[in-house]
Order: structure tokens, then C-alpha cells, then sequence
């Protein structure tokens, strides 16, 4: 499970969350036993002001051994400010369709692989590992269905460059299960499955049924949110990332231990909800005794 409530869970947020909250944040998650933590975001601050304080949330957390706390960085000022923070891994994120590219990054889909060129290069001289994501690996807010194909092509981009790692992003939340697995089938042609991940949206309540298929597909890296926080400022009408709670659950149900203790993220996620005033976006939350 690699965690997104500290980055795609407090981006979209409309007041500034205080760092300590998100220092918090990341603390009561690496206590669960989540072990791969998407701690902060490296980008413009004139972009999205709520992931200005990256470099005093990531030295400022207490580490845990094994936990890997990683940032996105969308071009090489990014990753030397991460290096600098001392994040462990980090992530580029480019698109599958031009206009979500170009509204997200404002470049290009190929201008973005080119920059990302040095970036990798300059991680691999830290031994740092760099994930890749491919957002809007099902529909674009601007263009609508997108072709596995094109999705396809993306993935196998970024995977030549020399990322470890492909997160495929349903930007938009609006899959299902048919089409994620045409989807997952084009692009492990071109990716090995073990090296693929998912990223879904639950914005119409799909994604432990798109998880659950693609589980049966092979795929075994899933990204999640506690209390289903998130969104991205640049997909209008997507809503949080799949609930991290809800997903211990259906792995559990399925006979998978994910190292993950339900009760403390249960409880993380009441105490999320709660600093940011919000409804706690985790049916299992709700659900779970006090
Ligand atoms: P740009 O304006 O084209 O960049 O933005 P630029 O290179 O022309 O630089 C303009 C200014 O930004 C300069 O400052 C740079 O220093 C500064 P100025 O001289 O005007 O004062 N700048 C930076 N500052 C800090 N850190 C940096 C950085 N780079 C430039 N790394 C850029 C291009 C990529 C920077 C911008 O478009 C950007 O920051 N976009 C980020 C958007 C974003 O964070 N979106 C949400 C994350 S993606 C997501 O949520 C999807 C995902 O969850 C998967 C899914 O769900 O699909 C991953
Ligand atoms: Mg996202």
C-alpha cells in the first residue's frame, strides 16, 4: 500500500493545513504500519500553496526505520529541493492525455518525458528511486475516454526512462472494472505487472471493485488514502482517493495481510477528518466501532 493522504489527500484542501497537522499526519500513518508514505509535494507553491511547506514537513518528521517517505517532484528544481528535505524516493507524474498534461504541468506530454530525462539521472546518482505516474489512465476532464493504447504508450515511456515503479491514476474516479482490466491489459504488454500500481479515485464509488479486479489481474501495489482524502486541483469533480481503511478491510476479507493495523488507521482517519472539519470519506471508518 503506498499512502497518499499527506500528498494527494491535503493538496486540494482550500485552507492551509499547519504543518504540524501534517507532521502528525505522517506519524500516526508510519504507526500503522503503512511503509511507503507520500509525504509531501515538491511543486510550484504558486500552483498549489498547500504543499509549500514540503521541506519542514519532511525534516520535521520523527523517521521510522523502514518506512519510506517519498515526494513528487514534476522537474529537477523539484527533486533537489526533496534531496534536500531528505525524501527517500520520488514520483514524476505526467498524463495520458494532452490537455490534463498541459492543465496539470502546463507543458506537453513529451516536453514532460524530456524533462524528466535529467531528473532520473540525477536520482540515479543518489540511488534514489523514481515512481512514475500516468494520470487520467481511464477518462480526462477535458477530453473524456482515454484509449489503453495511449495509456499504454505513457506507461512504456516512463518505464524506458528508468522508473521502478508506474502508478496509473484514475484521475477522474470515473472507472469500472471492465475497462480498468483493458486498461491494465494493454499496459502490462509494455510494463511487467510487479511493477505496476493503481491509483483510483472513488469519485462514483468504484474502487475497491476496480481494486478487486485488478488484484485478480496480478497487480499488488495500491494506492490509497486514509479517510478517502484527496483530490486533485486540476480534475474538477474527482473526489478523495479510495479510503487506505476500506482497503485493509477488503484485503483482509481476501486473506491478505497488508501490515497495516485497521484499529490505528481507523483512528487516524477519525482524527484527520476531524482537524480539517471534513466527513470522514471511509465507509469502515464509519462503520467501525469506537
Ligand atoms: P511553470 O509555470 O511552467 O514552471 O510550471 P516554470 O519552470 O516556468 O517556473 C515558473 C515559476 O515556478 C518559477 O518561479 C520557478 O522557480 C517556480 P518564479 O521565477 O516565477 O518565482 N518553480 C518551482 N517552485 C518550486 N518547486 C518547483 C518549481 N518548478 C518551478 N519544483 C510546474 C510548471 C510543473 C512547476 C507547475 O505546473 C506545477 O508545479 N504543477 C504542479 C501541479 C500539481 O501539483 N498537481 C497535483 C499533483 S498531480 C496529481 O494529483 C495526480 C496524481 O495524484 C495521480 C492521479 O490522481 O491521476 C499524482
Ligand atoms: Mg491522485
Amino acid at each position: 500500500m503506498v499512502e497518499m493522504a499527506p500528498r494527494d489527500g491535503l493538496q486540494h484542501e482550500a485552507s492551509l493545513v499547519p504543518t504540524a497537522v501534517k507532521i502528525e499526519l505522517i506519524e500516526r500513518l508510519a504507526h500503522c504500519g503503512l511503509r511507503h508514505i507520500e509525504a509531501a509535494s515538491f511543486v510550484s507553491p504558486k500552483w498549489v500553496p498547500q504543499m509549500a511547506d514540503g521541506q519542514a514537513v519532511l525534516t520535521g518528521i520523527k523517521r521510522q526505520p523502514g518506512v519510506i517517505y517519498s515526494a513528487l517532484t514534476p522537474n529537477l528544481q523539484g527533486l533537489k529541493a526533496a534531496l534536500a528535505a531528505g525524501a527517500d524516493q520520488v514520483a514524476v507524474f505526467t498524463a495520458a492525455s494532452e490537455s490534463f498534461c498541459q492543465h496539470n504541468i502546463n507543458t506537453s506530454i513529451a516536453d514532460s518525458l524530456a524533462r524528466f530525462a535529467p531528473l532520473l539521472a540525477l536520482a540515479k546518482t543518489h540511488n534514489i528511486a523514481v515512481r512514475g505516474y500516468v494520470s487520467t489512465a481511464l477518462d480526462c476532464p477535458y477530453e473524456g475516454p482515454i484509449t489503453p493504447a495511449a495509456v499504454a504508450r505513457v506507461a512504456s515511456a516512463l518505464y524506458q526512462l528508468g522508473c521502478t515503479e508506474i502508478s496509473l491514476g484514475d484521475t477522474l474516479g470515473t472507472g469500472t472494472p471492465k475497462r480498468v482490466l483493458a486498461m491494465l491489459h494493454a499496459v502490462s504488454q509494455e510494463v511487467p505487472m510487479a511493477q505496476l500500481a493503481v491509483h483510483f479515485h472513488d469519485s462514483y464509488g468504484q474502487a475497491l471493485a476496480n481494486i478487486y479486479a485488478a488484484l485478480e489481474q496480478g497487480i499488488r501495489i495500491i494506492d490509497s488514502s486514509v479517510a478517502g482524502l484527496g483530490g486533485c486541483p486540476y480534475a474538477p469533480g474527482a473526489s478523495g482517493n479510495v479510503a487506505s481503511e476500506d482497503v485493509v478491510y477488503l484485503l483482509q476479507g481476501l486473506g491478505v495481510h497488508a501490515g497495516v493495523n485497521q484499529d490505528d488507521l481507523v483512528q487516524t482517519g477519525r482524527w484527520i477528518s476531524q482537524q480539517l472539519g471534513r466527513h470522514n470519506g471511509s465507509k469502515t471508518g464509519l462503520a467501525w466501532p469506537e
